[in-house]
């Protein structure tokens, strides 16, 4: 019998537990997420990791990729010459799919994938040179707590990056970006994932979330000085990059 999954409106009621829904709803659709990436992004979401990864990462650099999914985020910045990454993801059957690309790629060794929470991370204070995140933060109902454990484990003058579809700003395309979000890719998201709300929750979760000025002043209130606000695709999608100041 084909499973059925709770809605995701009802994932954003109030009494439902948002963080199970993202973490269940994840590890099911796990081997067909790369999949599915490139085809409702045409191949792009590979480009945005670069570019993250190059407004980012300085040789040496030891990066915390946060809900680091199968892992593309870590090797966009192990390109980039970091000297190691650290995959976290709460959704633990993205994890091996993450280490058979580090095989893959020859970065076995410099690869680590680890289950833990972004509210909870796993990591030493003052640690690392670089806490990233790509297609994360919207899921984290209590986003605050994740900036609180960036700025902990981060180094003076570490940075920290976000890649997130941001609340969509009215524009000529809207209808047609509309159109993509709302029907297409539930849609396609349907057949490919065999899963019948994990599609459905991205343009929710796009609408109950932040436009890229309400994440700047968050990041602002947590420490952060922001020093990349970039706009991509259409404008939907966000980069930021803001660093941990070296003195307080
Ligand atoms: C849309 S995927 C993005 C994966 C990857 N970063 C990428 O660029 O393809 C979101 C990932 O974040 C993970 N995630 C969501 N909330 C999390 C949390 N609180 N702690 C750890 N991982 C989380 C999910 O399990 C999922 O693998």
């Amino acid at each position: 019998m084909k499973k059925e999954h709770p809605s995701a409106k009802e994932a954003f009621t109030p009494s439902a537990n948002r963080a199970d829904y993202v973490k269940n709803m994840f590890g099911s659709i796990a081997n067909r997420y790369d999949f599915m990436n490139s085809i409702m992004t045409g191949g792009r979401h590979h480009f945005w990791r670069r570019l993250a990864a190059e407004e980012l990462v300085t040789p040496g650099d030891i990066v915390v990729d946060v809900g680091c999914g199968t892992g593309d985020l870590s090797f966009a910045c192990l390109r980039q010459s970091a000297s190691h990454a650290i995959g976290i993801d709460f959704a633990r059957p993205m994890l091996p799919i993450a280490l058979d690309k580090a095989k893959k790629f020859s970065a076995k060794d410099k690869f680590t994938a680890t289950v833990g929470d972004a509210t909870s991370l796993p990591i030493a204070n003052d640690s690392v040179d670089v806490w990233c995140s790509a297609f994360v933060i919207r899921n984290i109902p209590d986003m605050d707590a994740a900036f609180h454990e960036a700025w902990r484990i981060l180094k003076p003058g570490g940075k920290i990056a976000i890649l997130e579809i941001t609340k969509m700003q009215p524009s000529l395309f809207s209808p047609i970006i509309r159109m993509h979000f709302n029907h297409i890719v539930p849609f396609i998201g349907k057949i490919i994932s065999r899963h019948n709300t994990a599609y459905e929750y991205l343009p929710v979760s796009v609408d109950q979330f932040e436009t890229k000025e309400e994440l700047c002043v968050r990041l602002d209130r947590a420490g952060f000085n922001i020093n990349v606000v970039r706009s991509l695709m259409f404008r939907t999608i966000t980069l930021l990059v803001a660093t941990k100041p070296k003195s307080p």
